[in-house]
């Protein structure tokens, strides 16, 4: 439905997971496609899902300026420059705010805030002044609007990336640089980096009004159409994509007795 051909597409935390069901989608549209995460063998294991046709790594931790600068110097050089840029990489750990550590915080904020900023920043020196228009993607969450126990600072850090994203999205208007966010519900991944327990995950299920959980492919192909021509009049929004969980309380049982 979309064709990428001859767009360079960088995403970060796309090693597994959603990132690298953002990055499927685009390769599978014909994108010439950067994959970069913090873990070198998990890149090279999607490198090699993917094909190495059309396809480059990079291992950068989106936490440092240094690394996400030189990712995307390394993923120009292969592909020339990016065109879509799409900053998924984050960490999702559960701790009450009582028992939270000053670092327990910051490696969230660090992570996906920071981490979100950064390698926007490095898309947006990067983008203006091109001939095509530049489009950047975050990866937000519905955590940003609905909070939940235990992930205060998931919730925060989610939250911030909404507002950031569109300060950014007025600044590069000027540019013709799109700026939109993706808000998933519960998305089903194997994660190493953020394990989710059985019970947690059978919650969330239940909770789904379309009756399944997401899947990568899902916040892929939001990205996709983001992305496309067809979004070229979209900036600084926010779209869910949750099979519906955002809309209210599909798991209660009848309210009359
Ligand atoms: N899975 C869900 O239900 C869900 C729901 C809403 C939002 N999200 C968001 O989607 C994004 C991806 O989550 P996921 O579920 O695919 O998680 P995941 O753990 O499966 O994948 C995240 C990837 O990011 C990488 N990463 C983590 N920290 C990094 C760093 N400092 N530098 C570079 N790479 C780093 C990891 O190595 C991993 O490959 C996150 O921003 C998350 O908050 C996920």
């Amino acid at each position: 439905m979309f064709d990428f051909t001859g767009s360079h597409v960088l995403v970060t935390g796309a090693a597994v997971g959603i990132g690298f069901g953002i990055a499927a989608c685009f390769h599978k549209a014909g994108a010439n496609v950067s994959l970069c995460d913090f873990r070198p063998d998990a890149l090279d294991e999607a490198r090699a899902r993917l094909g190495n046709a059309r396809t480059f790594a990079g291992t950068a931790d989106v936490r440092r300026e240094d690394q996400v600068e030189r990712v995307f110097r390394d993923a120009e050089e292969a592909f020339g420059p990016v065109h879509v840029v799409v900053a998924n990489a984050g960490i999702i750990p559960s701790v009450p705010v009582v028992e939270m550590t000053v670092d327990q915080w910051d490696q969230v904020m660090e992570t996906n805030a920071r981490g979100c900023f950064l390698a926007c920043r490095t898309a947006a020196r990067s983008m203006i002044g091109s001939e095509k228009q530049g489009k950047i993607i975050t990866v937000s969450s519905i955590a940003a609007d609905a909070a939940r126990v235990d992930a205060a600072h998931y919730c925060a850090s989610k939250a911030a990336i909404v507002q950031f994203s569109k300060s950014l999205a007025l600044e590069l208007a000027k540019h013709r640089i799109t700026v939109n966010i993706i808000k998933p519900g519960y998305v089903e991944v194997e994660s190493v980096v953020s394990p989710l327990s059985e019970e947690y995950k059978n919650v969330l299920r239940s909770s789904i009004p379309l009756g399944r959980p997401g899947q990568p492919e899902d916040i892929g192909n939001m990205a996709l159409f983001l992305a496309s021509p067809y979004a070229e009049y979209i900036t600084g929004e926010s779209f869910v994509v949750s099979g519906g969980s955002s809309a209210g309380r599909a798991n209660l049982p009848p309210a009359n007795p």
